[in-house]
């Protein structure tokens, strides 16, 4: 919708949404219009350089072409039936993903979030059916990020932060060891431990890598002790890390794996995968959703993935991210450059972050900051090394503009 078919003004819009909504965003202080490929446009018509991609989210562009025909395709057929009848994208997605990543069993829901609440019921059910009613324990990592729903809030390492703060009780059932330290896990393990759950780069929790020293730790603790190695890639996966899934830079294939985000170009779709063995849990009943496996959202999904790999953006993120961390390095005020792929986090020396979010906003460009000291940059995996190049230089400007 445009502000002149809506018949307001971007002002209008403004206070519209600062009168109705609750607003728990630091929200960049344009109204978006229009979107394509690289870009954002505001209701001036002003391009801004999307150096965020909806939360690594758009990542063959925005509005990828394909990806927008696959869904007004669909929107002439079928948008919503429930689960009950067969749809044709559902069954077609299913295929691709499983045969693609090597899983037998899918599972759709509609975001991240409900896809980790899918991943952690799978997983205790699992372990209360196969061992007993206290086999339902998750060790998940300090820092991470992997949800706000209940479940998957509880999963989330970072019980300081205003995420759980004022929420009351956790859901039992969890426990926190730190990130990147095998020791630490073992420590937590108990017989009533069915699984450690992590994310192989912490998005959220500041741009962090799990080193293969520990990945191939944590794989061995969960063989010795029977335990599920559940991995979630929101963030890492569709091919942001430079592979298509992050697991495949450490060797192992995790039992069960969430997905969210990229996957669906922009329309709301998470999932799970994993093995017909693990995927017994679930029967008739014992979960489900409404939404999730929506036929838009699926054939929207189908064409991204098709993007995706044809299009090798897996590669592309290795190599442009791998350029563009270069360049990052020859900025001032740098204490790190870190990340995989286009999941870049730079670190400043001192608390510069959101002056220089705002720089960089200011010289039309969108950036996340995360803490007071780390950018995180999760383009769409077209950006190119002339986009990177402008960025580099917006970061330079925003940098050298504030006061040391
Ligand atoms: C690693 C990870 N897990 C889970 C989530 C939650 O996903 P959603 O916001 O779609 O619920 C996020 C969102 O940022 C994430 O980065």
């Amino acid at each position: 919708m445009l502000l002149k078919d809506a018949g307001k003004t971007a002002d209008e819009i403004r206070a519209l949404v600062k009168k109705y909504m609750i607003e728990t965003y630091e929200r960049y202080d344009f109204i978006c219009e229009r979107v394509e490929g690289m870009y954002l446009y505001n209701e001036k018509g002003e391009g801004y350089l999307d150096f965020y991609g909806g939360i690594a989210v758009n990542s063959t562009g925005n509005r990828n072409p394909k990806v927008v025909a696959a869904a007004k395709e669909q929107l002439d057929h079928v948008i919503h039936t429930f689960n009950y009848p067969y749809t044709i994208p559902q069954a077609l997605l299913a295929e691709k993903v499983c045969t693609l990543l090597g899983y037998d069993k899918i599972f759709y829901q509609n975001s991240g979030t409900e896809a980790n609440e899918a991943m952690i019921k799978m997983a205790r059910k699992y372990g209360i059916e196969k061992y007993g009613p206290e086999r339902y324990h998750i060790i998940t990592a300090k820092n991470s990020f992997h949800g706000r729903t209940m479940g998957s809030l509880a999963a989330t390492g970072q019980p300081q932060s205003a995420c759980h703060i004022g929420f009351g009780p956790m859901l039992p059932g969890f426990s926190y060891a730190e990130f990147n330290n095998v020791e630490a896990f073992k420590a937590q393990i108990t017989p009533n431990t069915i699984a450690i759950m992590l994310e192989l780069v912490q998005g959220e929790g500041g741009v962090n890598s799990a080193t293969p020293e520990f990945v191939e730790g944590i794989r061995k603790l969960c063989a010795d002790n029977k335990l599920l190695f559940l991995v979630d890639e929101i963030q890492t996966g569709w091919c942001r890390t430079g592979k298509v899934m992050a697991y495949e830079h450490y060797g192992f294939k995790p039992d069960i794996l969430s997905m969210a985000k990229a996957i669906g170009g922009g329309m709301p779709i998470g999932a799970i995968v994993t093995s017909s063995e693990i995927a017994k849990a679930f029967n008739p009943g014992s979960h489900g959703t409404t939404y999730g496996g929506n036929s838009v959202a699926c054939a929207a999904a189908l064409a991204q993935v098709n993007e995706l790999i044809d299009n090798d953006l897996a590669g592309k993120a290795e190599k442009v991210g791998a350029y563009f961390m270069n360049k990052l390095r020859t900025l001032p005020r740098i204490k790190e450059v870190r990340g995989k792929g286009f999941l870049v986090g730079v670190e400043f020396i001192d608390p510069i972050g959101l002056d220089v979010k705002h720089g960089c906003f200011d010289r039309k460009m969108l950036v996340t900051l995360i803490g007071k000291n780390l950018i995180r940059m999760i383009p769409p995996l077209i950006a190119t090394e002339a986009d990177c190049d402008k960025a580099v230089e917006i970061l330079r400007a925003s940098i050298e503009a504030v006061k040391a």
